[in-house]
């Protein structure tokens, strides 16, 4: 009976805050490519047509990013995601914006930027987020500009028909509302839906396949490549041809990227699994799927004789080659790690 009544009064929390579920929640930021510019995303429950209100800290000067909205399902759960985008962005200015009555704020990078601070993590969940209050607090306290996660997100995102996904983009909500979030998917985000999941409750540059699993960006010295491992695993699940596609985009990405090493010297590639493995995790390293990966690797790494191996055990793992070419991966460190780019 006293169980019940907690249920109960709980339950009536919870409806007092979304009554009628249009209450924007897990609402996150991140880079569109272009660095005037900046995404939101959130999630509601029932349909609503929201736009995001924006200004400068402590001036009047309101703009307006209208969103646009898709419905999803999964697991018999309708949600609604949200996304917008802030543009003419003035660099190193800080910004307040406001959906549907909730308000956050977030600073711009400077126009450039020759130094900044990424924090670098995979592996990390609602389940398994050792790290999590740690990450909050750096980022709260401005220890890095911006967030890398290289796949397995929030254990799973899809579990309980996807409300892990829910509490772990609210948990994190308080940061990657105001600290950029950049994603690419692991294992852990296939859901039997050719990871619907995945594609609807995250927003990247668009330069890719127009979907969340390939995509490049240009800050300061290095250009940034995020790509899936994943296809290769699930080929079996979902066909060739996502393979083909984002190995034939990697390679032209690649090409000007490579043609653009004076404005821009380093190029570092982003993805769940190690194209090289030089730590004791063997297993890891020897799995069926990870054996798949060479030909992502060999577009990347054309060079692989001259490429020289870091990292140990449990630590993040960093292959370095001589044309400043860097692939960043971290697997199973309940830890993160902060990469300073100067
Ligand atoms: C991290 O959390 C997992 C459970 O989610 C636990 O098994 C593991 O021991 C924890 N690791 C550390 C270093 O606390
Ligand atoms: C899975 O999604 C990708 C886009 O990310 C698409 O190219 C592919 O055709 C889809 N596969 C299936 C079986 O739906």
């Amino acid at each position: 009976m006293i169980l019940l009544g907690l249920i109960l009064l709980s339950l009536l929390q919870y409806n007092s805050v979304d009554a009628d579920g249009t209450v924007p929640d897990q609402v996150h930021i991140s880079f569109t490519g272009d660095m005037t510019e900046m995404a939101v995303t959130w999630n509601t429950f029932e349909p609503a047509s929201q736009y995001v209100v924006y200004k400068k800290v402590g001036t009047a000067i309101q703009a307006t990013a209208f969103e646009s909205s898709e419905k999803w399902v999964y697991g018999g759960i309708t949600r609604y995601r949200h996304t917008a985008t802030m543009t003419k962005l003035e660099y190193a200015t800080e910004y307040e914006y406001n959906i549907a009555g909730r308000s956050f704020t977030f600073k711009t990078l400077p126009k450039d930027p020759q130094s900044y601070k990424v924090c670098v993590f995979g592996d990390l969940g609602y389940w398994h987020g050792n790290s999590t209050e740690s990450i909050i607090k750096h980022g709260l306290a401005g220890d890095f500009d911006f967030i890398v996660h290289l796949g397995d997100i929030a254990y799973d995102l899809h579990t309980d028909n996807g409300r892990v996904g829910d509490n772990y983009l609210n948990t994190f909500e308080p940061l990657i509302s105001k600290i950029p979030y950049m994603v690419i998917a692991g294992n852990h985000e296939d859901d039997l839906q050719n990871f619907t999941n995945y594609q609807k409750r995250f927003s990247v540059p668009r330069n890719g396949h127009n979907d969340n699993q390939f995509y490049s960006f240009d800050l300061g010295p290095v250009h940034w490549v995020g790509v899936s491992t994943e296809n290769y695993g699930y080929y079996y699940s979902y066909g060739m041809q996502p393979v083909l596609t984002q190995y034939d985009w990697l390679k032209k990405d690649l090409a000007a990227a490579n043609a653009n090493r004076a404005a821009r010297p380093w190029i570092f590639t982003f993805q769940h699994r190690p194209f090289y493995c030089s730590n004791l995790n063997s297993a890891e390293c020897q799995s069926f799927e990870n054996r798949l990966i060479v030909g992502l690797k060999c577009a990347a790494f054309p060079q692989q004789a001259r490429t020289k191996s870091r990292g140990a055990g449990s630590r993040p793992s960093r292959d370095l080659d001589l044309d400043t070419t860097v692939s960043i991966y971290v697997r199973f460190v309940w830890k993160f790690w902060t990469l300073t780019v100067n």
